[in-house]
């Protein structure tokens, strides 16, 4: 299995650019579905998860084809994929694909409603805690299928078709908004969702339906109407740059210290997680290729924050902050409010000499003076790249473990760090 090994010490210096974001990617890969017609998508990062998305969609009778590398493009640039679901072979997703990537639940939403049947695995336990899908049945059923939960499937059936609905979400889902958006695109009559997600991936796959042809209202906003059309046609899209890489890297920018432009960043998806990074020290400056984030001998200082919705601070955030938390110049409090058990990186950051309590939600974080290289485990993919972010500015050399869970969501990590000066290198080992 590959590592990652990092001497930590130099700055960064220098630009990196910023990806297509996986979490918009994954569902709109999964809108190929809803249409017979090809869904062109542009800028899809290059990412494990998304070559398993691919397989998994393959299974259910999706076609895709990649262009060619346009001359003189860079080796590692994204390159369109055409997906064509022309004609639905399978509706079931069993457990063997679905257990691989969650997001991959999210096909009953289009197998539903194109097909008026849909029977997919529920996706099992997960590392960051429980991640239950009752929202996302709620949805189904309040939009007229049958649910039938059995021997760890969800069967959901609409022989004649979704009808749409008034649905009140309890509690923020990102999920729950994306299937909503899917399956009542494709309903008969109007859809009001209440207290839907804000994400700008949630805006994104929006966005693309509506280039497909359904009528959607309010997406970015808690109320979002949606009236259902009888069907869908081909479009093309390019997916909207990572916000959470570009948050990734502007923490590592400000652990490292030095000055780094992420060219293509979005200051406006951004901005709850940008003040933090300048109350921590660093400053940032919004120029026309993207952001720029500078922290040059400064020290770091501490901040309390606690993760929300959009447009609050990400949880997708939340353990790359506190690797930078671990060496600043007092005590941070850091509160995950929306996954519990989302603090694995804790151990391994303490591997490094990081001082962190964990308090139920509530981590405090304990300034040191100086993280010290230790081999370390990666164990979810945003807790990954919090141990490369603290490795950084750790003295001496850091080994990452089971580096297959940066590769599901950090494209050319390596090179993108290492480009700005950073040493790191892969160690691949013969499979
Ligand atoms: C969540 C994050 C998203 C992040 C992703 C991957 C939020 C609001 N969502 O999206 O930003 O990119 O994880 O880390 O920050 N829930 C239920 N029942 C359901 C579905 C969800 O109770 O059927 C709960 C979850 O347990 C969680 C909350 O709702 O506490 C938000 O979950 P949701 O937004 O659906 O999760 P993801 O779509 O995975």
């Amino acid at each position: 299995m590959d590592r990652i090994r990092i001497v930590g010490g130099p700055p960064l210096e220098g630009t990196i650019r910023i990806s297509g974001a996986k979490n918009a990617a994954l569902p709109l890969m999964i809108a190929s579905l809803l249409t017979s017609e090809t869904l062109t998508l542009e800028n899809v990062p290059n990412l494990a998860d998304v070559g398993m998305l691919l397989r998994i969609l393959g299974h259910h009778g999706v076609d895709h084809s990649v262009d060619g590398r346009k001359p003189g493009a860079a080796p590692e640039a994204s390159r369109p994929i055409h997906l064509s679901a022309r004609r639905i072979v399978d509706t079931t997703a069993p457990y063997e694909l679905v257990r691989k990537m969650r997001a991959s639940f999210w096909v009953i939403a289009p197998l539903l409603a194109r097909m008026g049947e849909a029977k997919v695995s529920l996706p099992g336990g997960c590392a960051i805690g429980t991640r239950p899908v009752d929202l996302l049945i709620m949805v189904l059923e309040k939009l007229g299928a049958t649910i039938e939960i059995e021997a760890g499937y969800v069967h959901a059936f609409a022989r004649n078709g979704l009808v749409g609905a008034e649905i009140t979400f309890p509690k923020v889902t990102v999920g729950g908004t994306h299937t909503a958006l899917m399956a009542a695109s494709l309903a008969k009559g109007h859809t009001r969702l209440v207290n839907a997600a804000r994400e700008p991936e949630v805006v994104d796959l929006a966005d693309c339906l509506v280039k497909m042809g359904a009528r959607i209202k309010g997406a970015g906003q808690a109320v979002v109407e949606i009236e259902g059309v009888a069907s869908l046609s081909g479009a093309s899209h390019t997916v909207l740059s990572d916000r959470i890489e570009a948050g990734t890297y502007a923490l590592a920018a400000a652990m490292a210290g030095g000055d780094v432009l992420l060219d293509g960043a979005r200051a406006d998806l951004l901005q709850s997680a940008l003040d933090v990074i300048e109350k921590a020290g660093a400053e940032i400056s919004v120029t026309n290729e993207g952001v720029r984030v500078r922290r040059n001998g400064s020290g770091i200082d501490p901040v309390d924050v606690t993760t929300a919705p959009f447009p609050g601070f990400p949880t997708d955030l939340q353990a790359q902050l506190m690797a930078l938390m671990t060496k600043a110049k007092g005590t941070s409090r850091i509160t995950e409010t929306i996954f519990e058990n989302r603090f694995m990186h804790v151990q391994e950051l303490a591997r490094l000499g990081a001082r962190i309590q964990l308090h139920g939600d509530l981590a405090v974080v304990e300034g040191v003076e100086e993280l010290q290289g230790a081999p370390v485990m990666a164990t979810d993919l945003r807790a990954s790249v919090s141990l490369v972010i603290a490795a950084l500015a750790a003295r001496g050399e850091t080994i990452v473990h089971r580096v297959y869970h940066l590769d599901r969501g950090f494209e050319h990590l390596e090179q993108k760090l290492s480009g700005c000066g950073a040493i790191v290198e892969r160690l691949s080992e013969p499979a």
